[in-house]
């Protein structure tokens, strides 16, 4: 069989990793891909949103199976085109990825089926917006409607910081033209459940969880994610039902009621508040970093699950192991903010971890930094702490002198803190 997979970070890394395990797979390309992967892949220098250079390049090449990465090419409603010419792909189609694509469809969606989220106001002006932030109480989340690169939701504690942020959306246009909404401030951990999806069906995945924020203790700006773990101990395994009974099976058969066929990956974003299990939101895709730590725990083939849903079969099992898994990113000192790439990466053949990249790339067979997010080391054991000592242990291994990383992943599930 022939399998591509769409993108070029550590999540699409990971997946590939997952694929190329797969007996049933005799060729496996990625595009764009990422230099680390070129020893699992044939990389092809396609980019992600060049959806007719991609349908053509899987035509040509008798593609069995495609699965897509990011949202941005989901949004661009790469299933749509795949599924006009007749390729079987992984994935939700354009209509469905406004789960994630537009935060007010989502609530909409969740209010209709009552699926348990905070509550909202929509609004489509400054003055509108303005009018409400002036009389309600805060905190208030205010959140763009649209794909802004997780950039889009801020956290006003007074009136001036929520006058700032609609100045921000409505006036300077930072994320460009959209509307918004504003949220009811929910408390509590969070933790991240993602699910196989197709026909009405919901397989849940193990629980991961990601640190967002750049520094210890999480402190400092919110990044793409800076490490990630799984399981999750403090949900419990009826908060999980709860999950998936009340949260991942009612949006699923709403957006069917609502005409709208789901098949691929559905991310929750949850949070365990005093109140029960509610939506932060939806992501219609494999989370990053969450995907890195959770693929290398599943010990069924991926590739029978991604064709049994995309073709409608489903005849395949979802097992996991019980390791633990935990992962960490080194990033570019500078990053989420202003940060310099070309740094030489020295070590990486020391390692003894699964090595997932980023943002690199590779010059007479030596890596170099190449992005905010440069590498995702993941090491597994019999329980946290063995995990978490042994990733600490080789990363130490890696050498550059432009990269740093959280020293304290996974502290909430260690047994010595
Ligand atoms: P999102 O991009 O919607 O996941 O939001 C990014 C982060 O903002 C989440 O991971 C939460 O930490 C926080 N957040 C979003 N919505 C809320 C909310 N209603 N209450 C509290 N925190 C929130
Ligand atoms: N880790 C959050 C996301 O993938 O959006």
């Amino acid at each position: 069989m022939k399998v591509l997979v769409v993108g070029k970070g550590g999540r699409e890394h990971a997946i590939a990793l997952a694929i190329s395990k797969s007996p049933q797979v005799d060729q496996l390309y990625c595009a764009p891909g990422n230099p680390g992967m070129s020893n699992i892949a044939t990389l092809v220098p396609i980019q992600d949103h060049e959806i007719t250079k991609l349908v053509n390049f899987a035509k040509e090449e008798k593609i069995d199976l495609t699965v897509v990465g990011p949202e941005a090419s989901l949004a661009l409603g790469i299933v749509d085109e795949f599924e006009k010419a007749g390729l079987t792909i992984f994935g939700p189609n354009k209509q469905a990825t406004q789960i994630e694509s537009s935060k007010e469809f989502a609530k909409k969606i969740m209010k209709k089926y009552h699926v348990p989220t905070a509550s909202y106001e929509s609004f489509s002006s400054f003055a509108s917006a303005d009018e409400y932030l002036k009389q309600t109480s805060y905190p208030k989340v205010i959140k763009f409607n649209g794909l802004a690169a997780g950039k889009g939701v801020i956290i006003a504690k007074t009136y001036d910081e929520a006058r700032q942020a609609i100045m921000d959306i409505f006036i300077q246009k930072v994320f460009g033209e959209g509307n918004i909404i504003i949220e009811e401030y929910l408390e509590g951990p969070e933790f991240s459940l993602m699910a196989f999806v197709g026909d009405k069906k919901v397989y849940p995945m193990v629980l991961a969880q990601d640190h967002k924020r750049a520094f210890d203790h999480d402190l400092g700006p919110n990044t793409g994610g800076m490490g990630a773990y799984s399981p999750v101990d403090f949900i419990t395994d009826e908060d999980v039902q709860y999950a998936v009974e009340k949260i991942m099976k009612p949006t699923i058969l709403g957006l069917e009621e609502e005409g709208i066929h789901y098949q691929g990956v559905l991310y929750g974003g949850l949070m365990k508040t005093k109140d029960g299990i509610k939506v932060i939101e939806f992501n219609a895709r494999f989370g990053d970093p969450e995907t890195e730590v959770v693929l290398p725990r599943l010990t069924s083939d991926i590739v029978s699950i991604f064709m049994g849903i995309a073709t409608h079969q489903h005849q395949f099992s979802v097992q996991w192991s019980p390791l633990k898994t935990v992962g960490v990113v080194l990033a570019s000192k500078g990053y989420p903010g202003y940060y310099e790439s070309g740094y030489l990466i020295e070590g990486l053949d020391q390692v003894d971890a699964v090595i997932y990249h980023m943002g690199t790339k590779e010059l007479n067979h030596q890596y170099y930094t190449n992005g905010g997010r440069v590498l995702f080391l993941v090491s597994q054991g019999e329980n946290m702490d063995e995990a978490i000592d042994k990733v600490y242990h080789e990363i130490e291994k890696i050498h550059c002198e432009n990269l740093y990383y959280r020293k304290d992943i996974a502290y909430q599930v260690r047994s010595q803190k």
